[in-house]
């Protein structure tokens, strides 16, 4: 890129950040790739690929697995406020923001001249309030106290809070500053069907990434004997159907000047779903987590192929048909040690399966090597690991199980 020159998204193709929660990044990548994006290359916090505006609303409306969607609308190198506040100023803020929306700048300095990023941020709200005349959120001021942020961010997420204003980010690093529009709005996870969770849901995205990483194409019956509030089996019925994972929801980018509601709708409008031959499984002790499960499922519209029994994983013997994937998400410590009160579970869902499941593949997600460990289960080296709602969770995997 020419950093010299100021250059914006307007007219020709622009770096698309997909985030990605971080250790998934290659597997996100795949799924890009697999969707068609343009140079998808994975990076440390995300993938970037290149595109025009409907790739931005392509990549929030088909990507299962990306936490959020930033256009980077401008990159020009600032050596000092005084260059920043003047390079903000000639961004064509009138092409990409509405003067009748809030906008909210956050700003991030790293090995750069400009070291305030709250004196940052101040300059590129004073350029967009004085160039465009767009209401100005003030940034929620950043956490404090015992807490690691990460986890604050899951929170602030998992409230549910529906965002209200377009959200601006800058980055400068190396004296380079990056402006992105943020163009997702709520997380990706909320599809926009889940209203009932059950404790510790598995992320949507989270989800999407983990069945990908255990190979499932859609092609094969999924199982999953502790399914909560069911996202696994939703997700797998949903991939299999072909239905895109932002069908139901809205997005940040709706509210921006370069909007074209037509062409969305042919986008949101296009591809084929087909109902799945195969069918997907889950089942948990806790009725409760059935009757959400069977809720979501009937709002994302995948109740014909999904089916939620009522039982523990002792009583849990394969479907009819060909086999597949079992994934689970068990129980787990909130901190390490305190999971040693869950090895007779682990070890009785190994057996379990060891038992009754030859010929599937299984995939186990937990925080704690010594619980896999518990299963005695042949688990591939090398599982990916990420952080779900700030406790660090690795991806256990087989291959497929002999008799
Ligand atoms: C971490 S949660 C799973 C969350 C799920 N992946 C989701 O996205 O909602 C673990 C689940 O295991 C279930 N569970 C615990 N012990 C069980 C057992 N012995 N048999 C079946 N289910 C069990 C719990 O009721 C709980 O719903």
């Amino acid at each position: 890129m020419n950093t010299d020159q100021d250059k914006t998204a307007a007219a020709q193709p622009f770096e698309i950040f997909l985030v990605a929660a971080p250790g998934l990044e290659s597997v996100l990548c795949a799924e890009a790739r697999d969707r068609g994006f343009a140079n998808p290359t994975a990076v440390k916090g995300g993938v970037t690929v290149t595109g025009g505006w409907p790739e931005v609303w392509r990549a929030n409306l088909e990507l299962r697995g990306a936490t959020r969607v930033l256009a980077r609308i401008a990159s020009f190198r600032a050596l000092h406020l005084a260059q920043l506040d003047k390079r903000a100023r000639r961004v064509p803020w009138a092409e990409i923001l509405r003067a009748d929306v809030p906008v909210r700048v956050e700003a991030s300095c790293k090995a750069s001249r400009i070291y305030h990023a709250g004196a940052a941020a101040q300059r590129i709200e004073r350029a967009i309030a004085e160039e465009l005349g767009a209401p100005i959120v003030k940034a929620a001021p950043k956490p404090t106290g015992k807490k690691p942020a990460k986890d604050m961010e899951a929170e602030a997420e998992d409230t549910g809070a529906v965002q209200i204003a377009i959200q601006i980010k800058a980055r400068i690093d190396d004296d380079l500053c990056t402006i992105s529009v943020d163009s997702s709005g709520e997380s990706l996870h909320k599809r926009g069907h889940k209203e009932a969770v059950n404790k510790a849901p598995m992320r949507e995205t989270l989800a999407a990434l983990f069945l990908r990483q255990c190979g499932y194409d859609g092609r094969e019956p999924v199982v999953d004997p502790m399914c909560g509030s069911g996202t696994f089996v939703i997700e797998a019925a949903e991939i299999a159907a072909g239905l895109k994972p932002g069908r139901s929801r809205h997005f940040a980018f709706e509210q921006l000047a370069n909007f074209d509601p037509a062409l969305w709708q042919s986008l949101r409008a296009g591809g084929t779903s087909t109902a799945p031959a195969i069918r997907f499984h889950g089942s948990d002790r806790d009725a409760g987590a059935i009757a959400m499960s069977r809720a979501n499922a009937e709002r994302a519209g995948v109740t014909a192929w999904t089916e939620f029994t009522h039982h523990a994983i002792s009583d849990l013997t394969p479907p009819e048909g060909p086999p597949g994937l079992v994934i689970v998400n068990p129980p787990y410590g909130a901190r390490i040690g305190e999971g040693k009160s869950l090895i007779p579970l682990y070890h009785a869902m190994g057996q379990t399966l060891k038992a009754r499941f030859a010929g599937w593949r299984v995939g186990i997600i937990t925080n704690e090597a010594a619980l896999a460990k518990a299963t005695e289960l042949p688990f591939e080296e090398g599982g990916v690991s990420v952080s779900n709602g700030g406790i660090r969770v690795t991806l256990y995997q087989t291959g497929v199980l002999g008799e």
